[in-house]
């Protein structure tokens, strides 16, 4: 399959989002950019497009998916009724990087919730993704737009490396802003519950709804994961990867390697001599680079990533549960 890729400019615009509308009514699939990573889009309404998500992707068949709205009001005809903690959070914080999962209604097919009696929807605030969705007009099931294990892609450079070839075409609408995927919410339970970190964050929700709790499943390995996508293997760079609990831990495994003739990627606040350099100076330019630095660190071909840890609070929280699960585990 040969993939269209639509650079969007002001004088194209209106024809690409018709075109890529169109492509997603013929149950094609479309990359497109929102505010968090780039999304995976097909027709959320039609089975055998969803599907072919899944075989695009590599991705196991028991992970749901989120369906896309440009309107708060496309959120009732895919629901059977939102509780009011989940009237509460899309007032305050959609348009935007949150999704929540509510109780599905019968229009939904299986391939979306694989199976669950519940739907995960959000409303994006990228207004390419918006006026993508509303042309499409029809909700429209996104995973990020990646392999299936590998960092979720914040730029169409990045999508079009894992997709070229599989899906019909790319809209590249420039880097995400905020770099890692959305705050997922369960509002089914009596407390509001976070079963992936975004975003959005605990103390965000505490104050919008007086209570929130941290989905146990993503802190316990001995408990399985509320959300059925936070139980695999993700955001993996092809490179060996740790994470540090000190700068002089890096310090001191930096320079063992590069006595020993490695090539060595470090995602730190300061560049090390010797390395290859990726630096930050806010825990939000860290989410915001993260994906990016680790595939980028993957081009310029270094055999091993050290990163520091952060303080798992805030956006911080996000950022540790992504780069825990690039590492493997391997914190030194
Ligand atoms: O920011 C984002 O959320 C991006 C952009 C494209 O919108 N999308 C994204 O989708 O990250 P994906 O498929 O990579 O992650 C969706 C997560 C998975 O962990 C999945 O298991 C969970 O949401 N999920 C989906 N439906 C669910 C449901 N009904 N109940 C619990 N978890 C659900
Ligand atoms: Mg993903």
């Amino acid at each position: 399959m040969q993939t269209k890729f639509w650079q969007l400019t002001t004088e194209n615009r209106a024809q690409v989002f018709e075109e890529a509308g169109a492509l997603i009514r013929a149950g094609e699939l479309v990359a497109f950019p929102t505010e968090t990573v780039y999304g995976l889009g097909a027709n959320g309404l039609d089975g055998r497009a969803v599907g072919r998500i899944y075989e695009a992707k590599g991705r196991p068949s028991d992970n749901p998916l989120i369906l896309h709205i440009a309107n708060l009001d496309e959120i009732y005809p895919l629901t059977s009724g939102l509780s009011p903690m989940a009237v509460t959070l899309a007032k305050k914080f959609w348009p935007g990087p949150m999704t929540l999962v509510v109780p599905k209604s019968d229009i939904i097919p299986e391939k979306v919730t694989a199976g669950l009696d519940t739907v995960a929807v959000r409303l994006p605030v990228n207004e390419d993704a918006r006026k993508f969705i509303q042309a499409a007009g029809v909700p429209i099931a996104a995973p990020s737009a990646n392999l299936s294990g590998k960092p979720s892609p914040t730029t169409a450079a990045d999508v079009l490396t894992d997709m070229d070839g599989r899906i019909a075409a790319i809209i590249d609408g420039g880097a995400c802003d905020v770099g890692l995927e959305s705050t997922v919410i369960d509002t089914t339970g009596a407390v509001p519950t976070i079963l992936r970190p975004g975003g959005i964050t605990p103390q965000m929700i505490e104050e919008a709804l007086g209570k929130v709790e941290i989905d146990k499943g993503l802190s316990d390995p001995s408990q399985k994961p509320k959300a059925p996508g936070m139980k695999y293997k993700h955001y993996a760079p092809k490179a060996e990867m740790h994470l540090c609990r000190s700068e002089v831990t890096m310090l001191i495994c930096v320079t063992k390697d590069l006595a020993a003739g490695r090539r060595v990627g470090v995602i730190h606040t300061q560049p090390i001599v010797g390395c290859e350099n990726r630096v930050y100076r806010s825990l939000e330019e860290l989410a915001n680079k993260l994906f990016y630095y680790l595939r980028d660190l993957d081009r310029s071909g270094v055999d091993v990533i050290y990163g520091l840890t952060v303080p798992e609070e805030g956006i911080g929280l996000a950022i540790m549960n992504r780069m825990k699960k690039s590492c493997g585990g391997s914190i030194l």
